[in-house]
C-alpha cells in the first residue's frame, strides 16, 4: 500500500509531481492559451461579477486559501479576504449577495468549514468547493466546485492536497484572469507555460531529499524553529511551520521576515533554526537584509533558494537548492524541501508521522 515507502507521508510527498499534472490535465492546455474549469465555466458570470472573494478554509487548507489571496489579487485584480472557517462562522460577518465563497477541504467533511458554507448560503453568497474527496458532505452542500485530483490522503499531515489545491487555485485565478484582461498576453500564456513545468520541477527538488536528511539530522534535537517568508512565501512558511509542529512536535512559527524587527526577533541566538524561503524572484534583496539580520544574531540558518544562487549561500549555514520559476508559482516548489525536512526530522526523533498524536485527518467536530 505504501509503494515501498516506509510512510505514508512519504509517499504522498513523491506522489505530488503525478497528482499536480492530474489536477491540471484536461484543464489547461498551454500551447492553445486554454485554463478551464467546469464549476468555473458554468458559474463564470457569478465570478466576474463578483465585489469580493471570501475563502474559508481551517489548518493547511487555509494556507492555501493564503497563497490564492495573493495570485487571486495579482492576477484577477478581485479583493480576497481568507478566514478560519471557525472564526467565520461565529463573528457574525458581512456576508453579501455579491460576494463569491470558496471553501477548501481537503476532506470535504470538516465541521467549521461546513458551517461557514452554511452560513453563507443563507446570506445568499455563492459558493464554490475545493475538495478532495469526490461526493463529500462539503463537495454536495456548495453550489459548484473544482475537485483537486490528489487522490487518498493518508497521511494526517497534508502534503499533496496542498499542493494540488494551490494547482487548482491558480488556474482559476488564470481563467478569470483571461476573462476579464487583468494580465497581459505574454504574462497569461507564460504563466500557464510555467504551470505544465511545474511537475518536472517538483521531480527535480524531491532530488534534495538527502540534502534535507542531513539537515534534518542537524536540528532534530531543537525544541523551536523560525520559519520566514515574504509575498507568496509568507503562507508557505506558515505551511512549514505547522508541518513540523504536527509531526515532530517541535514548536515552530512562520512569519512574515519584515515582522522579525517588531518582536519576534528577540528569540534570535545560537540555538535557533531558522529557516527562509528565499527564492531569487520576488523581494529578494530584502530577504537577503532579514538574513543578515538574523546572522548577526547569531541565528543558524537554514535557506530554501534558487539554484546557483550565491548570496544567500555566503550567508546561510545550510541551503537547499531549489529550480527557478516565476514568483507567484514559487509556493508549488518552496513547499516540497519543507515537507522533506519535516518529514525527516519527525521519523529521527521516532515520532510516528502518519499518525501523530492528539489529531485526526478530518476533523468533523468544531
Ligand atoms: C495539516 C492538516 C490539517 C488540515 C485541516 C483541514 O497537515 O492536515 O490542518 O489541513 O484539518 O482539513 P480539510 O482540508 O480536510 O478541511
Amino acid at each position: 500500500e505504501k509503494g515501498g515507502y516506509e510512510h505514508f507521508m512519504l509517499k504522498e510527498i513523491y506522489e505530488q509531481p503525478s497528482v499536480i499534472k492530474d489536477t491540471y490535465r484536461g484543464r489547461l492546455h498551454a500551447n492553445e492559451g486554454i485554463v478551464q474549469l467546469a464549476g468555473v465555466e458554468d458559474n463564470l458570470e457569478k465570478f466576474l461579477n463578483a465585489d469580493r472573494i471570501i475563502i474559508v478554509a481551517c489548518g493547511t487548507s487555509w494556507h492555501a486559501g493564503l497563497v490564492a489571496e495573493y495570485i487571486f489579487e495579482e492576477f484577477a485584480r478581485i479583493p480576497v479576504e481568507v478566514e478560519y472557517a471557525s472564526e467565520f462562522r461565529y463573528r457574525n460577518p458581512i456576508i453579501n449577495k455579491t460576494d463569491v465563497v470558496i471553501a477548501i477541504s481537503q476532506s470535504g467533511e470538516t465541521a467549521d468549514t461546513m458551517a461557514a458554507i452554511k452560513l453563507a448560503k443563507e446570506h445568499g453568497a455563492f459558493v464554490f468547493g475545493v475538495c478532495n474527496v469526490v461526493g463529500s458532505s462539503i463537495s454536495r452542500e456548495t453550489h459548484a466546485g473544482a475537485y483537486t485530483h490528489a487522490g487518498p490522503e493518508i497521511g494526517v499531515a497534508s502534503t499533496k492536497a496542498f499542493t494540488t489545491q494551490i494547482t487548482v487555485l491558480t488556474m482559476i485565478a488564470l481563467r478569470l484572469a483571461k476573462a476579464k484582461g487583468t494580465l497581459s498576453s505574454p504574462d497569461f500564456h507564460r504563466y500557464l507555460q510555467e504551470l505544465e513545468l511545474i511537475p518536472d520541477k517538483v521531480k527535480e527538488v524531491l532530488e534534495t531529499n538527502d540534502v534535507a536528511k542531513e539537515i534534518a539530522g542537524v536540528f532534530k534535537d531543537s525544541p523551536n524553529c523560525l520559519y520566514l517568508g515574504r509575498g507568496y512565501n509568507f503562507p508557505v512558511a506558515l505551511e512549514g511551520a505547522l508541518k513540523l509542529k504536527e509531526i515532530s512536535y517541535i514548536h515552530a512559527e512562520g512569519y512574515p521576515a519584515a515582522e522579525m524587527k517588531h518582536g519576534p526577533i528577540a528569540l534570535i541566538d545560537e540555538h535557533m533554526p531558522v529557516i527562509v524561503i528565499a527564492p531569487k524572484q520576488g523581494h529578494y534583496d530584502k530577504i537577503v537584509s532579514n538574513i543578515q539580520e538574523i546572522k548577526s544574531r547569531s541565528g543558524k540558518i537554514i535557506a530554501v533558494v534558487t539554484k546557483g544562487d550565491t548570496q544567500v549561500r555566503e550567508l546561510a549555514d545550510y541551503v537547499i537548492e531549489i529550480p527557478e520559476t516565476s514568483d507567484a508559482l514559487s509556493p508549488l516548489i518552496t513547499t516540497i524541501p519543507l515537507q522533506l525536512l519535516s518529514y525527516h526530522i519527525a521519523v529521527m526523533r521516532g515520532c510516528n508521522v502518519d499518525q501523530p498524536r492528539n489529531l485526526a485527518k478530518s476533523v468533523t467536530v468544531e
